[in-house]
């Protein structure tokens, strides 16, 4: 079915709290990552030489808002046609990133797990199962122009 106004507010509105505690969520999005993917460890560059998640780095947290704004981009952009759309230059972009350090499939069903479980963090008492599923729906579409634009 269509992706819904309400659904796209559940996800910006929670966006929103990601975005005001981000040296806090964005270490639990990393360490949630690597506790199922300890492998991918060695694939991010601000990860590889440090003992655990190190906490005050801004690469890491600028990494992980991208992720969460990208993914509520697409929500918008469900809402509002139907379909994620990656602009040519940033669908590129990801997709040589992506390819270069080889991602896989699991890898991705772990950062969406990472992410729904950050999120969750987030809103606190807000949490429902509707706004986790379209967070999810968000992200499920994203990875696919991703994965798309990596083959
Ligand atoms: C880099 C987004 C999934 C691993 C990046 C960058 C963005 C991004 C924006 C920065 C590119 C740049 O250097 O300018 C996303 C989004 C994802 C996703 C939106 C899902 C929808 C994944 C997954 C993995 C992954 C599943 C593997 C666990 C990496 C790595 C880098 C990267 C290793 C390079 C980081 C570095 O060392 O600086 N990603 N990513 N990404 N991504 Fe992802």
């Amino acid at each position: 079915g269509a992706f819904t106004e309400k659904q796209e507010a559940l996800v910006s509105g929670s966006f929103e709290a990601f975005k005001q505690n981000i040296p806090h969520l964005s270490i639990l999005f990393y360490t949630s990552i690597l506790e199922k993917a300890p492998a991918a460890k060695g694939l991010f560059s601000f990860l590889k030489d440090s003992d655990g998640v190190p906490h005050d780095n801004p690469k890491l947290k600028a990494h992980a808002e991208k992720v969460f704004e990208l993914t509520r981009d697409s929500a918008a952009q469900l809402r509002a046609k139907g379909e994620v759309v990656l602009p040519d230059a940033i669908s590129k972009h990801l997709g040589s990133v992506h390819a270069e350090k080889g991602v896989t499939d699991p890898q991705f069903v772990v950062v969406k797990e990472a992410l729904l479980k950050t999120i969750k963090e987030a809103v606190g008492d807000k949490w429902s199962e509707e706004l986790s599923a379209a967070w999810g729906i968000a992200y499920d579409e994203l990875a696919a122009a991703i994965k798309k634009a990596m083959s």
